[in-house]
């Protein structure tokens, strides 16, 4: 799909990835599963390209969650490596398109390499200031908010903080990332309809779209394709279409 079929003033601020169907690419394939991981970090690149070019501003990848430590374990092995290498091949184009690594999610669980690999890289891009792309590892939904809520909780038993104080904008400031804005778009590849624990506060408003495409197969035109979908889209927030339209474009 062209791309000057889409609208500049609408591109998704935030786009979030569900990267699934690497297993069953491979499996399809007569592969190992490990091939179809090995296979995903190609539209790892493709798609952190085309959204950069595309002038998405953040970009996150669900690149292992909490429930993944659960594999087999040459399975994880496999992913860990896989983002060490990542971590270090990247790091010229990283570095030379001005893109910020972040990392959310319960990153003490990591192999300790893996952990210096990921802090390297955020240290390393924390100046860059054109995109930020930000990887959920070892991240769970679920455990981010209970990760927030301990938080909260200490700093009320000490009195740094008056429990009255506690609303929604103060609960998000707790969690992994509070810089990042919340996603507009979620793109699950797969052909599943899950949410997978990934983002549960974020994604309150936002746009989700699934395909079945396997995550190895998606490229450039798919997310494309996407933020095309995205911008067909009317985005309420909870009011009324009249009310929406007198509005000022967001984006
Ligand atoms: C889901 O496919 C994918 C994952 C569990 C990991 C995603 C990882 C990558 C794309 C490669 C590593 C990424 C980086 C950034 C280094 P699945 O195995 O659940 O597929 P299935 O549902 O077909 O079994």
């Amino acid at each position: 799909m062209p791309e000057s079929q889409l609208r500049s003033d609408r591109v998704p601020r935030h786009v979030a990835i569900i990267m699934d169907g690497n297993g069953r690419w491979a499996e399809s394939r007569g592969l190992v599963r490990n091939e179809g991981h090995r296979a995903g970090i190609e539209a790892v690149r493709a798609v952190l390209r085309a959204a950069n070019d595309l002038g998405v501003r953040y970009l996150t990848l669900y690149a292992f969650s909490s429930e993944n430590w659960g594999r087999p374990q040459d399975e994880v092995r496999e992913l860990m490596q896989l983002l060490d290498r990542y971590l270090v091949d990247e790091m010229p184009e990283v570095m030379e398109n001005r893109i910020r690594i972040r990392a959310i999610g319960r990153l003490e669980r990591l192999p300790p390499a893996t952990r210096k690999k990921v802090q390297d890289a955020i240290r390393d891009t924390a100046s860059n200031d054109a995109m930020d792309l930000v990887f959920a590892l070892s991240y769970g939904g679920r455990g981010e908010i209970v990760d927030a809520a301990r938080k909260i909780a200490r700093a009320a038993a000490s009195g740094e903080l008056d429990p009255h104080a506690i609303d929604e904008k103060l609960f998000a400031s707790y969690l992994y990332e509070p810089e990042v804005p919340d996603p507009d778009l979620l793109i699950r590849t797969g052909a599943e309809s899950r949410l997978s624990n990934f983002l549960l506060w974020q994604v309150a408003y936002t746009e989700i779209y699934t395909t079945e495409l396997m995550w190895p197969d998606f490229r450039e035109d798919h997310l494309l394709e996407a933020v095309r979908d995205y911008q067909s889209r009317e985005r309420r927030f909870g009011k009324t279409s009249a009310q929406v339209s007198n509005e000022p474009e967001s984006g």
